[in-house]
């Protein structure tokens, strides 16, 4: 399986988008990871709709926008309309997760759900056979460059495994710290899908730290 390299605009500058999706692009990522915060469910605002809208415009991938927010229903059209080919939201923020999901996929998007590291596997049981992916967060969301949290190896393997227990494939996204350092083990671990924030677009040479994370993950 090609494992999908996510680069995440958030460790890029703000004022040169375009060129961080250049830069993404050249360096042979497969979707753009977009993270939208709103100061509620993480402590830190970042981007919404229009920036997204935006983004279509200036790049061919698909966007993969992390809702790292409340009241994600809300927002599923307004992402949709923006451009947006799948939304991921937060089971801890989420509390009808199952009519969210059904909401995202109903409005043309792969649906993901994602855990922060407190949360457990196991409260992806009953909806682990309708999810498009699940995003394991491997740092608390927030922020761009924090240290992977090493328990999210393991967490990797049990996400894969419960998958497999409910008959289901879902791809597996990893987020946070995710660096030529540990992208072999994430692999061999299951992880299909790899966001990079800071090891991309916080790079001084993003093409170069993109094609180095795919020639990293290839020869897991
Ligand atoms: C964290 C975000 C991540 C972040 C990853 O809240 O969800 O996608 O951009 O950035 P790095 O790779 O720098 O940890
Ligand atoms: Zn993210």
């Amino acid at each position: 399986m090609r494992i999908e390299l996510a680069p995440s605009i958030l460790s890029a500058d703000f004022a040169r988008l375009a060129d961080a999706l250049a830069a993404i692009e050249a360096g042979g990522a497969d979707v753009v990871h977009v993270d939208v915060m709103d100061g509620h469910f993480v402590p830190n605002l970042t981007i919404g709709p229009p920036v997204v809208a935006a983004l279509k415009k200036a790049t061919r991938l698909p966007l993969d926008c992390h809702l790292m927010i409340e009241n994600a229903d809300r927002w599923i059209a307004p992402f949709a309309d923006a451009g947006a080919a799948r939304l991921s939201v937060h089971v801890e923020a989420c509390p009808h997760l199952h009519r969210t999901i059904q909401a995202i996929r109903a409005a043309g998007m792969k649906a993901g759900a994602a855990l922060n590291p407190a949360t457990p596997v196991e409260s992806l049981r009953e909806i682990a056979a309708d999810l498009d992916f699940v995003v394991v967060m491997s740092v608390n969301p927030g922020f761009g460059g924090q240290s992977f949290i090493p328990g999210s190896l393991d967490k990797i393997r049990r996400v894969a495994a419960l998958g497999a227990e409910r008959g289901a494939a879902p791809l597996i996204q990893v987020d946070g710290g995710v660096s030529v350092r540990n992208v072999a083990e994430l692999v061999r671990a299951g992880a299909g899908s790899l966001v990079a924030g800071a090891a991309v677009c916080g790079a001084a040479d993003p093409v170069a730290a993109a094609r180095a994370l795919r020639a990293a993950a290839e020869a897991a």
